[in-house]
């Protein structure tokens, strides 16, 4: 007796048997196998004749493992010297760079939606999921050199001398990471006077140059951030021309919160030295701080000194963002801003969790690569960083109850649902 499906399959007519993805499927619709849920290099019931003809391929060859469990050579037992540990130390390192192909991936592919001059809303989705595969991998990643660790020092040192120079600095993707993320030369921890680039094959440095002279995130969340719409906006309302500026409606708000500081401090039952001694520190102390943004040439100044990489318009989008982040239309470019920083922040975490595991491992000697070893890798730690920016930008939030309310055309303009929605160009 036929089933069910096998009935509605055999009509053809049966819309649920199809794959949920579409896709080009053979006609007629073959009677699905339902073991084909399981282990996905069992056939499939939907391949095509020509994906017949690769019915032959095997586990071992798709994975490439012949190759793959065939390139792990210890030096040490090459030169005959036992040291066990080696093994995990090679393993380690490729896992993690097959791990930051994975990365450089997913970041060519945000780069690829970020490159016209338009990013289509939905696309937006794309590139904050991608974004957050890669904060997954450097999670898992960082736990890694817990496995490392199993090794001491003593281990270590059975085989370090037979790694003769080569050292992860050599490592080309773990830099094009860098460079896609938008690390500028200028910004990196000096190294022997000699540019990174040195340390790599002369092929590698073709393909890192061309690299750090393509579209990297950084240049392309500043673009992207600079063609927001919304930022200055003159609208017709019952015919008479109006005009609504964030950054003044900010301004006014960071003076309407201090004014409200400043009554609060005066109204205290505290002494006149003491309540004019907090309005200095507080009140003029934050509206100091916020001169840094507020008053432009200030704001290029501290540019110019590279305190702020954005440019101003830049910023204060990403400010608009972070303060109106449940406006519909900043939901997500919201959850984009904060990947971004969330990215940064593993690169971080790994570069740290490096240098502890370095220090642990060599203490204070030099690394195979000619650095300082451990001091070199603390640095690169806290100066090794792209989008401070997004995370400065905390300095400068004001409370909730201060946050202008939007006027109902701005507010209208950035609600998906309305006719007059904005897009962003
Ligand atoms: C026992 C384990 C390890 C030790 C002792 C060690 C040591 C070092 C040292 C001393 C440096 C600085 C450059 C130099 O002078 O050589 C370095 C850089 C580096 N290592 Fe490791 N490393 C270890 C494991 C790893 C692992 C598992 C990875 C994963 C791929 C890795 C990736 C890197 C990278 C990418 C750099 C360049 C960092 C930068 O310039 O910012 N290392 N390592």
């Amino acid at each position: 007796m036929q089933s069910e499906l096998e009935q509605k399959a055999e009509n053809g007519k049966d819309e649920t048997s199809k794959p949920p993805l579409g896709g080009d499927l053979p006609d007629p619709i073959k009677i699905p196998d339902q073991s084909w849920s399981g282990c996905p290099f069992r056939r499939s019931p939907y391949r095509s004749q020509t994906e017949d003809e690769i019915e032959g391929l095997n586990y071992n060859d798709y994975l490439g493992l012949d190759k793959l469990l065939t390139s792990q050579h210890p030096q040490s037992e090459i030169c005959g010297k036992e040291a066990p540990d080696e093994l995990l130390f090679i393993i380690t390192h490729q896992v993690f760079e097959l791990w930051f192909k994975m990365v450089i991936r997913d970041l060519d592919n945000v780069l690829h939606i970020f490159a016209g001059d338009v990013v289509p809303n939905v696309e937006m989705m794309a590139a904050v999921r991608k974004l957050q595969r890669i904060i997954k991998i450097m999670a898992v990643v960082v736990q890694q050199f817990d496995i490392l660790e199993t090794m001491t020092a003593l281990d270590f040192l059975e085989f370090r001398p037979l790694l003769g120079t080569s050292s992860g600095f050599q490592s080309l993707q773990f830099r094009l990471i860098e460079i896609k993320l938008g690390l500028q030369d200028d910004d990196r921890v000096g190294y022997g006077n000699k540019p990174y680039s040195a340390a790599l094959k002369k092929d590698q440095q073709v393909i890192s140059k061309k690299a750090s002279e393509s579209l990297n995130l950084f240049m392309a969340l500043e673009g992207w951030l600079e063609r927001c719409p919304f930022l200055h906006i003159e609208y017709n309302e019952d015919k008479e021309e109006q005009v609504y500026d964030f950054w003044e409606s900010y301004e006014k708000a960071v003076e309407f919160w201090m004014e409200e500081e400043r009554t609060k401090i005066s109204a205290s039952t505290a002494s006149e030295q003491l309540k004019e001694k907090r309005i200095k520190e507080h009140v003029d102390g934050t509206l100091t701080i916020f001169k840094n943004i507020l008053d432009h040439e200030t704001y290029e100044k501290n540019r110019k000194m590279g305190r702020v990489k954005f440019t101003h318009k830049a910023f204060k989008a990403a400010m608009m963002i972070l303060l109106y982040r449940n406006q519909p239309i900043f939901q997500m470019p919201f959850q984009f801003l904060e990947s971004v920083m969330e990215v940064d922040a593993r690169l971080v975490s790994w570069r740290h969790r490096h240098a502890l595991m370095v220090q642990r491992m060599i203490g204070v000697k030099m690394g195979t690569g000619g650095s300082s070893g451990f001091h070199y890798l603390a640095c690169t730690a806290t100066r090794h960083r792209v989008f401070r920016d997004l995370f400065g930008m905390s300095s400068y939030m004001i409370p909730k109850h201060c946050i202008p309310t939007l006027p109902n055309v701005i507010h209208q303009r950035t609600d998906f649902r309305s006719e007059d929605s904005e897009f962003w160009m």
